[in-house]
């Protein structure tokens, strides 16, 4: 099976990528390094261009017969989205619309896309399943929202079979530190709280203490970046069999408070990590728990690594050895 993966050489694409390479796909990235990075890309072969360039699109599926597209491509920052909505629109949006003319005009008609627990908006209770009212409240989240039923139309219309993948927290490193978490700018906690540990950051900011939760502070559900993309793996197999189109939610189905991200952290390094507490983060709901029940019962989907501390060791690892490198 040959696919083209967009955005592989970010993070959740670069493990996608390794992953598919080792298990006998014939894959290509196509992304156009504006967050990811060109060393990340470990299988496979890469093509540098942007969603934005219709020209590069059209000869890159005329180059290669795609059996499908895993689609990562994007921003993917909440709180640059609510600053710069104008960017969002144009890169997950007009990005993707792009995408998606090219694989109508080279007849692709499956995809694996990247979607997100922000579709949910204020969860309105936990854990979320599939169930759960749809309300952006951010435009990274409505960009989303917007491609998932733009899915559902292109489905009806002209036979586009997809899987929409609705990631919570994306976390952790693979178990062999080859890849792990790279951002520039770094926001996510785990990588931040591993680097503060480090004496890389001089301290750790948490984002309001003053939540209603147990300890004050916000509620994640934390995936292992490679269970995230077994999943992914899974619904190439769904699709690849003729399967029609689904959404699944994609977390452990266990919330951890940012206060025990933290002490994970400071266990698994064996440092303190400095603390300061500072304001609320502006569009982060208290509490974020996947119920990933549906995609464990039609699959058999089953986390390798759902335990906290391991998700941390990885991350640790990976950020232990970006040291060494230098
Ligand atoms: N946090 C801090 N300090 C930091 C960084 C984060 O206290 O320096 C807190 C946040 O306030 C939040 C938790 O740690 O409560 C997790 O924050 P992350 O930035 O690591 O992750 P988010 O939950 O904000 O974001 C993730 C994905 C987004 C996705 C979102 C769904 O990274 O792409 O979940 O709401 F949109």
């Amino acid at each position: 099976m040959k696919v083209l993966v967009t955005g592989g050489a970010g993070y959740i694409g670069s493990h996608m990528v390794r992953m598919l390479d080792e298990l006998g796909y014939a894959v290509v990235t196509f992304d156009d390094l504006s967050a990811g990075f060109r060393d990340a890309v470990l299988g496979g072969e890469f093509v540098q261009g942007s969603l934005h360039d219709k020209a590069a699109l059209s000869a890159l599926f005329g180059a290669y017969q795609f059996d499908a597209v895993v689609h990562f491509a994007g921003s993917i920052a909440v709180g640059e989205s609510v600053r710069d909505p104008a960017k969002y629109y144009q890169n997950n949006l007009v990005g993707t619309l792009n995408l998606f003319d090219a694989m109508r005009a080279h007849a692709v008609n499956k995809l694996v896309f990247s979607s997100t627990a922000a579709i949910f908006g204020e969860p309105q209770y936990v854990p979320i399943d599939e169930q759960h009212p749809q309300l952006p409240i951010n435009p990274y989240g409505m960009t989303k929202w917007v491609t998932e039923r733009i899915l559902r139309d292109y489905d009806a219309a002209y036979g586009l079979r997809s899987v929409a993948l609705r990631y919570f927290n994306a976390a952790g490193a693979a178990p062999d530190a080859a890849l792990g978490e790279r951002h520039d700018p770094e926001t996510h906690l785990i990588p931040l709280a591993l680097r503060a540990a480090k004496g890389e950051l001089h301290e750790l900011t948490v984002f309001g203490a003053d939540y209603d939760t147990a300890d004050g502070t916000c509620i994640r559900d934390y995936i292992h970046i490679e269970d995230l993309c077994d999943a992914h793996v899974l619904a190439l197999q769904h699709l690849a069999s003729g399967g029609e189109s689904r959404a699944y939610n994609l977390g452990n189905g266990q919330g951890y408070s940012v206060k025990e991200v933290i002490q994970v952290a400071e266990r698994v390094s064996g440092k303190k990590v400095p603390v300061q507490y500072g304001p609320r983060r502006a569009g982060d709901p208290p509490r974020l728990v996947a119920d990933a029940g549906k995609i464990r019962k039609d699959w058999n989907w089953t986390p390798r690594f759902a335990a906290l501390e391991q998700i941390v060791e990885h991350a640790w690892q990976w950020e232990i050895k970006t040291d060494i490198k230098g």
